[in-house]
């Protein structure tokens, strides 16, 4: 299928996963509407875009995807009118364990990984079905179907995320709504930077020794389940580098 002229609305555009699909999306001449807090690195995605497709429109949403009035300003910016969503904004806060953990982390990994993430859908799906149909790109993880110690709240959200697409799948069928996900594992993005507060060495040790997928590995992941045909729906791609084995089993090599 052609996403020619397509209405996409990527959450967290402004880095890694989101960023690397938007650049994937503007080449295949789809009509951007790029979410994230950042506004400086927005801006230099799209003066990065527009320099190398001319054409493209493109709206940037300088939002906090928690905001309750997020819904407001998605219909201005768009209008109602969207053919793509890219429900991709999320992160993870610490490695601790529950007992140890900080409640404030739990409230912004549930706030934005679960009920910013489905309240999004929750505007959208309308105006989707409205329309006459429409196709939403979850963003999950391996975290979503797995867990590791350390990782409760972070793997909770996305269990949520992975049970939230399939009721809507669900509920949306024969609607021509394509429900998908997409579940990754290590991907070499700010993930880790974002997870440990900066903290440089720590991230930096969680693809040590190893090769981690990149955000483009996973950005063509995607692009192939929207280009299928209509009638094809990808549920969902599960996908890990080759040196890792489950959230606890990296291969990491000798020097
Ligand atoms: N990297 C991995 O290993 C991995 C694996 C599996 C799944 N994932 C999932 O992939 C998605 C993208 O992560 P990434 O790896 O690309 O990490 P990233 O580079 O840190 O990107 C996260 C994006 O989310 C945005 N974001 C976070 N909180 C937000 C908020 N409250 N409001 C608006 N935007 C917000 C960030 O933008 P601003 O900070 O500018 O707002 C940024 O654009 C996440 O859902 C993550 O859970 C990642």
């Amino acid at each position: 299928m052609s996403l020619n002229q397509k209405r996409c609305l990527i959450t967290g555009a402004s880095t890694g996963i989101g960023r690397a699909v938007a650049i994937d999306l503007a080449a295949r001449g789809c009509e951007l509407f790029l979410l994230a807090r950042r506004e400086e690195k927005l801006q230099e995605l799209s003066s990065e875009l527009k320099n190398s497709h001319p054409q493209i429109k493109i709206t940037l949403i300088v939002a906090d995807v928690t905001s309750k009035d997020l819904p407001k300003l998605l219909l201005e910016k768009t209008q109602g009118h969207l053919d793509i969503l890219i429900n991709n904004a999320g992160l993870a806060l610490g490695r601790d364990k529950v007992e140890t953990s900080n409640l404030d982390d739990w409230d912004q990994m549930i706030n934005t990984n679960i009920t910013a993430n489905f309240r999004v859908a929750h505007t959208v799906v309308p105006w989707m079905l409205k329309n006459g149909g429409g196709d939403i790109l979850n963003l999950c993880s391996v975290a979503g179907h797995l867990t590791y110690p350390g990782g409760a709240i972070y793997c909770a959200t996305k269990h949520a995320v992975s049970a939230f697409t399939k009721s809507l799948r669900e509920e949306t069928c024969g609607k021509n709504l394509r429900v998908m996900q997409i579940s990754p594992g290590m991907v070499n993005t700010d993930f880790s930077q974002v997870r440990f507060r900066g903290d440089k060495t720590a991230a930096d040790a969680v693809y040590s020794n190893m090769t981690p997928l990149t955000p483009q590995d996973i950005s063509r992941m995607m692009i192939f389940m929207l280009e299928q045909p209509r009638h094809v729906v990808i549920d969902e791609i599960i996908t890990m580098p080759q040196d890792q084995g489950s959230p606890t089993t990296v291969h990491r090599r000798q020097f």
